[in-house]
C-alpha cells in the first residue's frame, strides 16, 4: 500500500443482496487491482437510501454487502474496507459539489429517468443527487481509476466533469496544480453487463420484483440450478455470441465462460450444436462451483463478527485521514473560515 501505487476507488449499495451482475461487473475486477493499486472499497450505504429503505435492514445489509467483499477476495491486509455513512466527508464534500453542479446535469442522468420512472410521485432529492455524493465518494480520495460496470459510465463522466470544470477550473489557484484528482473509468469487457435470466434485454439488477431474474451471490446451490432451468430461452438449437436476434442466448454463454473460467472461444465450440436442455446443466453447475468458495468464506466472516467490525473500523480510519486532507484543502479553495484558529490580532 505505498503512496507511489495509483489509487483505486469503487463501492456497491447494500440494497438487497449481491448477484452475480455486482461480481462478475465489479467486484471481481477489484480483486486483481489490488495488486498494483492503493485499493479502497466502500459500502455506499448513503446512497441506499435514495429510495425507500427499511430501516431495520440497513445495518444488517452493510455488513453482509463488506463480508461479501471480503468473501470475493478483498483483502483487508491491502485494501481500505470501510462504510460510506461511517465518514463524515463524504456527505460533507457532497454539499460543496452540489453547489457547483448545474442541475440540468442530474436531470440528464440516464440512470436519474428511470428510476424516477418507476417511482412516480415518491421521487427524493436524494435519488437526483445521487451522482453528486458518488463524485464526492470517488475525488475525495483522489482515485486514478473506478471499476465499475457499464451503467456507472455516464455517472464517471459527471464526476470528472465536476472536478474539472466545476472545481479546478474555477478554483484552483494555480492551473498547474489541480485540487481535484480526474478520475478515469475502468470498465472491462467482459462481464460489464450482465443481463437478466427471464428478460436477455434488460439489465440484471438488485431492484426487478422478480427474484427469479437474477443470481445472488448466497443463493443455494438447488436455488441457483432452479433460477437457471426456469431461465428465458429461445427456440434455437445450439448457443452462440453476438446475434442480436438472441440476447438470451449471447448472455448464458458469456455467463457460463465467466464462471468456468474457459475462453469464449473454447465454449462457444463446445455449445454450438448443444441443445438448451443439455446447456442449463452446465452452466448451473458451473455456477455452483464458482460461488462455493465464495459462499464459504462469507459463512466464516459471518461467523465472526468482532473481526469484520475490527476491519471496518481500520478502514474507516485510514479513509478518514484521506478524506480529511482532501476536503480541507476543497474547503480553503472555496474560502471557507478555518475553524479553531488562534486570534491572529
Ligand atoms: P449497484 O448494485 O447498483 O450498487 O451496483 C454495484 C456495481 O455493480 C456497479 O459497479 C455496477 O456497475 C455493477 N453492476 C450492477 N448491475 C450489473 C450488471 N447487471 N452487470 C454488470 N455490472 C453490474
Ligand atoms: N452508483 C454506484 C452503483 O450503483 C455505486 C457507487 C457509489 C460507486 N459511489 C461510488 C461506484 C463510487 C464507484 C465509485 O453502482
Amino acid at each position: 500500500m505505498t503512496q507511489q501505487q495509483p489509487r483505486v476507488l469503487s463501492g456497491v449499495q447494500p440494497t438487497g443482496a449481491l448477484h452475480l451482475g455486482n461480481w462478475l461487473g465489479a467486484i471481481r475486477n477489484w480483486v486483481d487491482l489490488q495488486d498494483s493499486h492503493d485499493t479502497f472499497f466502500c459500502v455506499v450505504d448513503l446512497h441506499a437510501i435514495t429510495v425507500p429503505h427499511d430501516p431495520d435492514r440497513l445495518a444488517e445489509d452493510t455488513l453482509s454487502t463488506a463480508a461479501l467483499y471480503l468473501a470475493c477476495g478483498i483483502d483487508p491486509a491491502r485494501s481500505t474496507v470501510f462504510v460510506q455513512s461511517q465518514v463524515p466527508a463524504h456527505s460533507e464534500l457532497c454539499w460543496l459539489l452540489n453547489c457547483v453542479t448545474p442541475l440540468n446535469w442530474l436531470e440528464r442522468m440516464i440512470q436519474f429517468k428511470e428510476k424516477a420512472l418507476k417511482q412516480g410521485d415518491a421521487v427524493s432529492t436524494g435519488l437526483l443527487d445521487y451522482p453528486v455524493l458518488m463524485a464526492a465518494d470517488i475525488l475525495l480520495y483522489d482515485a486514478d481509476r473506478v471499476p465499475v460496470g457499464d451503467d456507472q459510465k455516464q455517472h464517471l463522466e459527471l464526476a470528472r466533469d465536476i472536478a474539472q470544470q466545476r472545481i479546478n477550473a474555477r478554483f484552483a489557484p494555480n492551473p498547474d496544480q489541480p485540487l481535484l484528482k480526474v478520475p478515469e473509468p475502468l470498465i472491462l469487457k467482459e462481464g460489464a453487463r450482465v443481463m437478466s435470466l427471464t428478460d436477455g434485454r434488460a439489465k440484471m439488477s438488485k431492484s426487478d420484483p422478480n427474484e427469479g431474474s437474477r443470481i445472488s451471490l448466497l443463493d443455494p446451490p438447488e436455488l441457483i440450478t432452479r433460477k437457471i432451468k426456469r431461465a428465458k430461452t429461445d427456440p434455437v438449437l445450439g448457443l452462440e455470441f453476438g446475434n442480436p436476434e438472441r440476447p438470451e442466448a449471447d448472455n448464458l454463454l458469456s455467463l457460463y465462460a465467466l464462471l468456468s473460467g474457459r475462453s469464449r472461444e473454447a465454449v462457444a465450440v463446445e455449445c454450438a450444436a448443444m441443445g438448451w436442455g443439455q446447456f442449463k446443466p452446465l452452466l448451473a453447475e458451473a455456477a455452483v462451483e464458482a460461488l462455493r468458495p465464495l459462499q464459504a468464506s462469507y459463512a466464516e466472516w459471518r461467523r465472526d463478527p468482532a473481526t469484520l467490525e475490527a476491519v471496518l473500523e481500520q478502514g474507516r480510519q485510514r479513509a478518514q485521514d484521506v478524506a480529511g486532507v482532501t476536503l480541507a484543502r476543497v474547503r480553503q479553495a472555496l474560502g471557507f473560515l478555518a475553524p479553531g484558529r488562534p486570534d491572529q490580532g
